[in-house]
């Protein structure tokens, strides 16, 4: 799984009890990420569909989402990987870019990922073991890259793991019906979806735009060689606006949420947010409310890896102190009184060991 900031790590478990008690068989996962909740949802049976903009969380979906684990020749995707592993390093756009020009893996390793995936592209397009390859090399990047968790910046001196060989690995595929990976703006994507058993709902929080935070898979999986600016060696089209989320803009961000949370069509509605995010809990619930009686749980919360180790300038020193290592994770759950209940009463005895805060359960009437 590659670092994400965002990544509900932490509330899978809660989630996917929440899902497995509710007897629901379809779901859909709307700002999906890392595909990490709607793998939960599939493992506990569900046939999902995953909805994000980004094209490297479409080709996780593809990998997770919409491959069943139980119709692919593990051994022979072990030799693929085995054979790719074999490759020889060629520099190319991946190593001048970002090992060069930027100092986000080492060469060593940026020659690797430059032949591996020019191999990718010529060898297996088109094939069903395409996103499950590409996955595995971003995986394999991730594990050796030398940034706090963003690619907005590098570390000034190369991370310990940096100096790891890039070393591919089959991915864990999940087993269960295939679902759906749409590449969409949720907006949209909810208009035409159609209905489902349980919808997750977990947007981004603030103006940290995952296109820029994350460019660097971004061009990865799209292997179009952009033109780039900044230390960080962005993308040019990050300054375009066709790749900007109004749920990154302060002032529109609220009702295009509240929109989306009236739109989608589910007997059980949950969503996700935090009490760093420019909506409050009492305008959540309200929003929910439209889908029936909700609740709420909170839960203690680690913050993102970067904001632990500080905040760092493009070339990587330290210009900011730490503010809070801790903050709230709300969860929200809409829908009809007795399902509701139920999955609340299911996701609290799935995080017991968690850090559940039970005090700030609500319970709000329709
Ligand atoms: C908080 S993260 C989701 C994390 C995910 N639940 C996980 O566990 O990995 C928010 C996601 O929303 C996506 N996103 C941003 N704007 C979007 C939009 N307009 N439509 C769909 N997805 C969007 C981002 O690419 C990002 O993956």
């Amino acid at each position: 799984m590659i670092k994400y900031i965002g990544s509900k790590r932490r509330l899978v478990g809660a989630l996917g009890a929440m899902f497995e008690s509710s007897g629901a068989q379809t779901a859909l996962d709307l700002f999906t990420g890392t595909t990490r909740v709607a793998q939960e949802f599939k493992r506990r049976g569900g046939v999902v569909t995953t909805v994000d903009v980004a094209s490297y969380s479409e080709v996780l979906s593809q990998c997770y989402i919409a491959t069943d684990a139980s119709t692919v020749d593990m051994d022979a995707l072990g030799q693929v990987i085995e054979d790719l592993n074999n490759t020889t390093g060629q520099p190319g756009y991946f190593t001048e870019t970002f090992c060069v020009a930027s100092r986000f893996f080492q060469p060593q390793n940026g020659e690797r990922v430059d032949a591996i995936r020019n191999r990718i592209e010529t060898e297996y397009k088109g094939s069903h073991l395409y996103p499950i390859l590409l996955t595995s090399l971003m995986e394999a990047a991730d594990r050796v890259d030398s940034t706090t968790g963003v690619q907005m910046a590098y570390v000034k001196k190369w991370a310990k793991r940096s100096y790891n060989p890039l070393v591919l690995r089959v991915p864990e595929l999940v087993p269960g019906e295939p679902g759906l990976a749409v590449r969409q703006d949720a907006q949209e994507a909810v208009k035409s979806l159609g209905h489902f058993d349980v919808a997750y709902l977990d947007p981004p929080y603030n103006q940290h735009r995952y296109f820029t935070n994350y460019h660097i898979w971004e061009t990865l999986i799209r292997w179009d060689a952009p033109e780039h600016y900044g230390v960080a060696c962005k993308r040019i089209d990050s300054r375009s606006d066709e790749t900007k989320s109004v749920f990154n803009m302060r002032r529109k961000m609220p009702p295009a949420f509240f929109q989306v949370v009236r739109d989608v069509q589910s007997d059980l509605v949950v969503l996700s947010y935090n009490n760093e995010a420019w909506v409050s809990r009492d305008e959540l619930i309200e929003a929910a409310s439209v889908h029936g009686h909700v609740e709420v749980m909170a839960f203690d919360s680690k913050r993102y890896v970067g904001a632990q180790i500080g905040i760092y300038n493009p070339s990587g020193e330290r210009v900011g102190e730490i503010s809070h290592l801790r903050n709230l994770e709300y969860v929200v759950v809409a829908g009809r009184r007795p399902l509701v209940e139920r999955v609340c009463a299911a996701c609290r005895s799935g995080v017991r060991e968690q850090q559940m805060l039970p005090l700030e359960s609500s319970r709000t009437e329709r």
